[in-house]
C-alpha cells in the first residue's frame, strides 16, 4: 500500500500541508527542528492511532492553534490498498470544558464515516524505524510487549480490544485485590475480573506466541544474511502464565530451549491461566497486586545463544535491530496481503555502510518508504536519484524533485 496524498492542519509545526506522495522512495531533507520527525509520526499516527513521541495526544495540537478555544489538528491521509482507494481522516480536537480547562477528544473517518478505533485499525499500515528503537532490545521487558502490541494490534483489531479490556480489566483486579488485601471480604468476588483477564488474556498469549513465532522466523533469515552467517538470531517468548509446563523433573528451562507455543488454543491456554490465578490467589490478596498474566511476558532476543538485552554488543543489537524492522516488514506483507508504508527516522546515519547498503536493498521491494535526514550525502548518489527528494524548513515543504540542488 502507498499514500498518494497527505494532508496536515495544525498537526506539530504544520500549519498546513498539503502534497501529493508519490510511491516509491522519499527522502526528507532538512536541518534539525524544521518537521521531518512530525511528518513521520503524523503517518505512523495513520497506523496506531497513537503517537510514538507524545506523552498526550493534546501535544500534537499546533501550539499557536492550541490558543484558541477551540483548536482541530487534523491528519488527511488518501491511499491506495491494492486496487481499492481509500481516505482516512483523524482529528484531534480540544475544546473548552468550564473556565480555564479543555478536554482533548478525537475524531476518525474512514472514507467519509465516522468510525471507532477498532473499526480503522488494520486499514492503513506502516512500519516504523527510529534509532531511540534500540531500546526495544535493551530496554525493560515493558518496551518489547509495547513494540510486539504495536505491530500486532495493526493487523488485528480483536488483538488490539483485547490488550485495552485486559488493561482494564486488570486495573480492576488489582484494586480489588488490594482491597481484600486490606479489609477482607469474599475473595469469590473476584471471580467477574479474573473470567474478564482469562478471557482476553489467553487471546492476547495465543497471538503473541503465534506473532512471534512468525517474525522470528523472518528476522532469523535477515538476520543470517546481515552477519554473513556467522549468527542465528532467535526471539524467544516467555510468556508469564506459560501454557506449557515444563516436565515435573526438570526445574528449569534454559532461555533458548525450542519450544513451541503455537501449538496452544486459545481455550487451552485459558483453562490453565484460570487454574494458575486460583493457586495464586492468597499471594496475590497479600501483595495487593496480579502477579500472572501477559502485562508480565518478556521477550528475549538471542544471537548464537547469547541474550542481546543483557550481553549484546552496541553493533550486534544495531544489526538484531534491523533485521526485526526488515522482517516486520515482510510479516505485514505475509499477514494483510499489502507492503506496510516503510519510515525511517534518521536510522541512516546509525548504520555503517555495509548495514545501510543492505537495508537500502531490501527498500526496492516495497511500494512507499519515507525517509529522513539531515545529511544526503549519506545517501549513494545513484540511490538519490532514484529517490524523490523533499527539502523542509519550519513545517514547510521548500522544494520538492530530485533535481533540486542540495539546500
Ligand atoms: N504542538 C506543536 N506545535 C508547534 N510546534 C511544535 C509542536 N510540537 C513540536 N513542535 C516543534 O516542531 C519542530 C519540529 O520538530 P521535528 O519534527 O522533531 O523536526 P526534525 O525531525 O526535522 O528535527 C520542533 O521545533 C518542535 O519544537
Ligand atoms: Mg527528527
Amino acid at each position: 500500500m502507498y499514500l498518494t496524498h497527505l494532508s496536515l492542519t495544525n498537526f506539530r509545526n504544520f500549519s498546513r500541508l498539503d502534497i501529493n506522495v508519490p510511491r516509491g522512495t522519499m527522502l526528507l531533507v532538512g536541518d534539525n527542528a524544521q518537521g521531518k520527525t512530525s511528518l513521520l509520526e503524523a503517518i505512523y499516527y495513520l497506523s496506531t492511532f497513537t503517537s510514538f513521541h507524545a506523552s498526550h495526544q493534546r501535544e500534537l495540537i499546533n501550539f499557536l492553534a492550541a490558543r484558541e478555544s477551540i483548536a482541530v489538528a487534523r491528519i488527511v491521509a488518501d491511499y491506495q490498498r491494492g486496487d481499492k482507494s481509500h481516505r482516512l481522516e483523524i482529528r484531534i480536537i480540544k475544546e473548552e470544558n468550564g473556565v480555564n480547562n479543555s478536554r482533548v477528544r478525537r475524531e476518525l473517518l474512514l472514507d467519509g464515516v465516522k468510525r471507532k478505533i477498532n473499526e480503522c485499525l488494520g486499514h492503513f499500515n506502516a512500519v516504523l524505524f527510529l534509532p531511540s528503537m534500540l531500546s526495544i532490545i535493551e530496554g525493560p521487558p515493558a518496551e518489547r510487549r509495547r513494540y510486539l502490541n504495536l505491530a500486532i494490534s495493526q493487523t488485528d483489531a480483536h488483538y488490539a480490544a483485547s490488550i485495552s479490556a485486559y488493561d482494564k480489566a486488570l486495573g480492576q483486579r488489582n484494586a480489588l485485590l488490594k482491597l481484600l488485601g486490606e479489609r477482607g471480604g469474599d475473595p469469590e468476588q473476584l471471580m467477574y475480573w479474573d473470567e474478564q483477564i482469562i478471557q482476553t488474556g489467553a487471546y492476547i498469549i495465543a497471538m503473541r506466541a503465534q506473532a512471534l513465532r512468525e517474525i522470528e522466523d523472518l528476522a532469523a533469515l535477515v538476520h543470517s544474511k546481515l552477519t554473513r552467517e556467522t549468527e542465528r538470531l532467535r526471539l524467544i517468548y516467555r510468556p508469564s502464565y506459560d501454557p506449557y509446563s515444563p516436565p515435573a523433573n526438570q526445574i528449569a528451562l534454559p532461555l533458548d530451549a525450542p519450544i513451541d507455543r503455537t501449538g496452544f488454543d486459545k481455550e487451552q491456554i485459558a483453562s490453565g491461566f484460570q487454574e494458575a490465578l486460583l493457586t495464586n490467589r492468597d499471594e496475590e490478596i497479600a501483595r495487593g497486586v496480579t502477579t500472572i498474566g501477559p502485562h508480565r511476558d518478556e521477550i528475549h532476543f538471542l544471537a548464537n545463544g547469547i541474550d542481546l538485552g543483557t550481553y549484546g554488543s552496541r553493533g550486534q543489537i544495531r544489526t538484531a535491530l534491523l533485521a526485526l524492522k526488515i522482517a516486520e516488514v515482510a510479516w505485514m506483507k505475509e499477514v494483510t496481503g499489502f507492503w506496510p508504508v516503510l519510515l525511517l527516522d534518521e536510522v541512516l546515519a546509525e548504520l555503517d555502510p555495509q548495514r545501510r547498503e543492505d537495508l537500502l536493498n531490501h527498500l526496492d521491494e516495497i511500494e512507499q518508504a519515507l525517509l529522513t535526514t539531515t545529511d544526503l550525502d549519506l545517501f549513494d548518489p545513484q540511490f538519490v536519484e532514484s529517490a524523490t527528494t523533499w527539502y523542509f524548513a519550519n513545517g514547510r515543504l521548500k522544494a520538492q524533485g530530485p533535481d533540486h540542488p542540495k539546500a
